[in-house]
């Protein structure tokens, strides 16, 4: 998993390549390269580690040049070296490709390649397809591109420089996100649209099996036939403010604060007095008698939430699988079951699979993404867009909050449609849902008592993540979030699960944060509380203002305003996020960049 960029154009290219690998980091970030074109030469940079030392080099060693393109790395085949960095070149090094995703069958092709006297430098996929082009070219650098493409099996996004035909980009994607940013006299090439929005909100988002020419005054995309297929000019609604920190350290920090507004977003024209109403669903809905949910990750979690809440509400039977198991399990899909799959990026290789495979057996699909042209969004048969704009920071925040709130609002949908509540209790819960940017607004408010916490589990090894029902499926986010960007090795249990063998973990000054947002099981969680206080572990709670039982029995506890309690879960996400942050911060870790991960994994 990588980014791509490329530019052609009347001004320097590099500029643009730095500032959209700078854009694209959260994709990868372990090298970085660009190849630029000038007066009949490609000048290669490339260096292991991060984008900084690429600059580094850039400043010893300019290159000036108008065409150009450049990765940032995120290692899937061979070390992250020098020579595995991109972008890589044919033979003669007059050709160079970056490209991201993978060359399934780069070792049978690598064979082939070598026994017919290519010479190859590094040990990546990627190499494979300047060696294939460089065979396949003659004359025609787009119809080479496609001549290749015939043989791969895999994923890929990728874009070629060549000496013979220098004052153009060629580009091709299958499986791999790629977009082309449309500017005046200049155009652009990138993974995603955060990199080319500085220059132009215009693109073209490829489809799968297409092939785009790129040149300074124009982009022509065809089919593998090389057929010319009309550009379908996408506006982008995002601007660029949206896209950076907006003054505040962190791209995460950001995030966490936007969860108010996004909030709002997401709820925008789906609440009608005091009705749901989803009129993307329609009729896919009907005759529903099961649900699937796929997903990865934080999206996972948001899955676990919304089978409480729609087997709760609803009483429509869910399953929710990690996407990267669902394949493999082969899970009984009877008629009338609906696949859910949910991916903020929609990219997620694992989540794309297992849609398609939900595809193949004849399951309606819906997806629930926040990436609006994204592969997940073209492939649903219908999508609900969380809108919670662009997130960069690797650990998911504000996508999840929106998820829940999609979550919510698809099983009160599916309440208010199949009767199952009365209508008195669905009515106030959809009115209550109004309320909830400003209830986040509260929530955030109290971020020191969240940030006080994080300062002290940053000092521990273990922390334990407790809850019940939907307490449960957010101790599992809370505890993901803490470890993914703290380092901290951390649990969620079923509060009930702990005397069943966890307890046997819990010794003097054991950090165990309880949640307890259900007031229905505010009782039970305390007696588990208790039993963990008895062995010397210290309690930091996440409680409902009012609820005082367990605000006693905790050493510090997060207040979160009584919302009714199918809404805590996006309440209490977000002190659980500013407890990952402040632990992290204080720990010295990259909050935005945490190590060996990626923001969207488009790899299985
Ligand atoms: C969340 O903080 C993660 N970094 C990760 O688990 C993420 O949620 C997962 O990779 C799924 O991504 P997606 O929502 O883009 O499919």
């Amino acid at each position: 998993m990588c980014g791509i960029v490329g530019y052609v154009g009347r001004g320097e290219a590099l500029p643009f390549l730095l500032e959209g690998l700078r854009r694209l980091e959260y994709r990868g970030y372990d090298s970085a390269g660009v190849a630029v074109y000038h007066d009949g030469e490609m000048r290669l940079t490339k260096t292991a580690g991060r984008l900084e030392a690429l600059e580094r080099k850039l400043v010893e060693h300019p290159s000036a040049g108008t065409v150009g393109i450049g990765h940032t790395r995120w290692a899937t085949h061979g070390r992250p070296t020098e020579e595995n960095a991109h972008p890589h070149t044919d033979c003669r090094g007059t050709l160079a490709a970056v490209h991201n995703g993978i060359i399934e069958n780069f070792a049978e092709l690598r064979r082939r390649l070598s026994a017919a006297g290519h010479v190859f430098r590094s040990e990546t996929d990627t190499e494979v397809l300047c060696h294939l082009v460089e065979e396949a070219y003659a004359g025609d650098l787009a119809a080479a591109v496609r001549r290749a493409a015939r043989e791969l099996v895999g994923s890929y996004a990728a874009a070629f420089l060549s000496l013979a035909e220098p004052h153009r980009l060629v580009a091709i994607r299958q499986d791999s996100p790629l977009v082309v940013g449309l500017g005046e006299g200049e155009n652009y090439l990138a993974s995603d649209i955060p990199a080319i929005l500085a220059r132009t909100r215009r693109a073209v988002i490829l489809e799968d099996r297409q092939v785009a020419v790129v040149r300074a005054d124009g982009v022509e995309v065809t089919d593998l036939e090389g057929r010319v297929l009309g550009l379908q000019v996408f506006q982008v609604p995002w601007d660029l403010a949206q896209a950076e920190k907006g003054g505040l350290p962190t791209f995460m920090l950001k995030e966490i604060r936007e969860q108010p507004r996004v909030l709002r977003e997401t709820l925008r024209g789906r609440i009608e007095g005091e009705r749901v109403v989803l009129g993307e669903l329609e009729p896919l809905l009907a005759g529903v008698r099961k649900l699937h949910l796929v997903a990865c990750g934080t999206a996972y979690h948001a899955g676990l939430v919304g089978k409480q809440l729609i087997e709760g509400l609803a009483r429509l039977p869910v399953e929710v699988d990690y996407s990267s198991e669902f394949r493999y399990r082969n899970p009984i899909l009877e008629p009338g079951t609906l696949c859910v799959a949910v991916s903020q990026s929609g990219e997620t290789a694992d989540t794309l699979a297992a849609l398609r495979e939900a595809r193949r057996q004849g399951l309606p699909t819906l997806a629930v993404t926040n990436v609006v042209g994204s592969t997940l969004d073209r492939e649903a048969a219908r999508v609900l867009h969380t809108r919670a704009g662009p997130e960069i920071a690797v650990a998911s925040t504000k996508a999840y909050t929106t998820q829940l709130a999609v979550m919510t609002l698809l099983a009160l949908h599916l309440a208010q449609a199949r009767g199952t509540l009365p209508a008195a209790q669905a009515a106030e819960l959809v009115r209550s849902m109004v309320d909830l940017p400003s209830w986040a607004d509260r929530v955030l408010d109290g971020e020191e008592a969240a940030a006080q916490v994080g300062r002290v589990l940053a000092a521990h090894r273990d922390v334990f993540f407790i809850g019940r029902g939907l307490d449960h499926a957010l101790a599992m986010e809370g505890q993901l979030k803490l470890k993914e960007i703290s380092y901290i090795h951390a649990e969620a249990y079923a509060a009930g699960e702990l005397k069943h063998g966890p307890l046997a973990l819990i010794e003097e000054g054991v950090p165990v944060v309880a949640l307890a947002t259900q007031p229905d099981l505010a009782e039970k969680l305390a007696s588990n509380v208790q039993e963990v206080r008895a062995r010397g572990g210290r309690i930091y709670a996440v409680a409902r203002e009012g609820d005082e039982r367990l605000a006693n029995l905790a050493d510090q506890t997060m207040l979160l305003p009584a919302a009714p309690a199918p809404l805590m879960p996006i309440l209490g996400a977000i002190p659980l996020q500013l407890v990952a942050y402040h632990a992290a911060l204080q720990r010295g870790c990259d909050v935005d960049k945490p190590r060996n991960l990626a923001k969207s994994v488009t790899v299985e």
